[in-house]
């Protein structure tokens, strides 16, 4: 049976960035550079969950989900990344368990979600070795006192964006371009997963840890080069995938240079699961000079020849392109390469500028891809939930408040939760093959 269910993360609803001891986080620091964010806006109130917890929860219990995805902030946890624990943080994070629980609805918290702590950035961020290290010991404080309730946990959500937009393109915190550092970040966010799946496995061997990644179906114009194509690929997908499968990096990347002996044979086979984030297909082809923007997320594939995305429309207002059957390649090909490994889709969904009344496109997005999961489920595939993005409509990162993914939009001001006709359609639709 698939678990249907939402997704959120904790620095794009909760608000409260300076509750109760929370710490700063790189994202706080990265919103107040200018230019940063599309809008000029931060997260610093965002959906307010923090303090409307109770409204959102009413939320997921109309829809009648049966998992709710939320994340853990670390700064709110651990403030500076390491040393004393913020009891007032774990304190929240323990009554959202609870108050799902009491409501049957499972919940499934990702660890990691691209909030590090501030102070672990300034002292080097995923480019050194000791922010696996701490990770891990944050993950055990974690279980340590979920775990008796929780059984099945995400570590990290999408380590391409914090490695490849974070350090290579620049687009999203800290910033920075510097390719190899790019690589050095990835290994080390690969790196700690695999250290925090073993401090959780320690406590209880019963625990499900996984890896949540946004893979792609890479899709090559006729007259892309061809070695473009296989760095896109491999910065997209065989990077995270190779590793945890295979042990080893694959051909068409830089072997980054923080790599010590062993680190792959922890890697390896360290996932009891992965979550796969599907939103679109990439489509490679010939650079294209005049393109503001496509260039700009080219440099987030370091030493792939020139070349540009040429996504086809239908798009949504990110830009992405529409296809479902890009869900279907990418689940199948996953299962070839991570064989016996459960699958799960923990995020799928679309932004458009629609109302509330009536976003259409939203339904229609949403079905579509949903029936790709079934099929592929009745198929016999190991796929076990599937979780929309995302309950409300949040702080979209770098795009700020201009997308809307949410189920529910926020009035501005009153931060008034209103469900959107696609939130009424999702509720049904559950009901029907729950
Ligand atoms: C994914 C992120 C998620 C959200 C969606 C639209 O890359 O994991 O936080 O921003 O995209």
């Amino acid at each position: 049976m698939i678990g249907y269910g939402v997704a959120t993360s904790a620095f794009q609803v909760e608000g409260g960035v300076d509750a109760h001891g929370r710490g700063p986080s790189t994202w706080d620091e990265f919103c107040t550079r200018p230019g940063a964010i599309k809008d000029g806006s931060d997260a610093s109130i965002a959906c307010d969950s923090y303090h409307r917890f109770d409204e959102d929860l009413e939320l997921l219990v109309g829809l009648g989900v049966s998992a709710y995805r939320f994340s853990i902030s670390w700064p709110r946890v651990q403030p500076t990344g390491s040393g004393p624990t913020n009891a007032a943080g774990l304190d929240y994070y323990d009554a959202i368990v609870d108050r799902l629980l009491a409501n049957g609805i499972r919940p499934f918290p990702t660890l990691f979600h691209w909030d590090l702590p501030l102070a672990l950035e300034e002292a080097g961020g995923w480019p050194a070795r000791d922010t696996a290290l701490r990770f891990a010991e944050y993950a055990d404080l974690v279980v340590s006192r979920l775990g008796d309730r929780v059984g099945t946990w995400a570590t990290m959500n999408e380590p391409w964006c914090t490695a490849f937009l974070g350090f290579a393109a620049g687009v999203f915190a800290p910033g920075i371009r510097e390719p190899k550092l790019a690589f050095d970040a990835a290994h080390h966010l690969l790196l700690g997963h695999a250290l925090a799946a073993e401090a959780m496995h320690a406590r209880d061997a019963a625990h499900e840890v996984g890896i949540v990644l946004n893979l792609n179906t890479v899709r090559a114009e006729p007259e892309a080069d061809a070695q473009a194509v296989a760095v896109v690929e491999a910065i997209q997908n065989g990077i995270w995938l190779d590793p945890l499968a295979l042990g080893s990096y694959p051909d068409a990347v830089l072997v980054p240079r923080a790599l010590h002996d062993g680190d792959l044979e922890l890697i390896r086979g360290s996932a009891d699961w992965v979550g796969i984030n599907y939103y679109t297909p990439f489509r490679v082809g010939a650079p294209l000079a005049d393109e503001a923007g496509v260039g700009q997320q080219a440099e987030a594939f370091p030493g792939a020849p020139p070349f540009s995305f040429r996504p086809r429309g239908p798009l949504t207002t990110m830009g992405w392109e529409i296809d479902p059957t890009g869900l279907e390649e990418l689940i199948r090909d996953v299962s070839e390469r991570m064989p016996g490994t459960p699958l799960r889709v923990t995020e799928n969904g679309a932004a458009f500028a629609d109302t509330t009344a009536d976003d259409r496109d939203r339904i229609d997005y949403l079905s579509a891809h949903l029936a790709v999961v079934e099929r592929l489920h009745a198929d016999g595939l190991d796929l076990r939930d599937y979780f929309a993005w995302s309950l409300l409509d949040n702080f979209e990162w770098a795009e700020g408040y201009t997308q809307t993914f949410g189920l529910v939009a926020i009035e501005p001001g009153t931060l008034r939760r209103q469900p959107k006709a696609s939130y009424r359609w999702y509720a049904d639709y559950i009901a029907a093959h729950r």
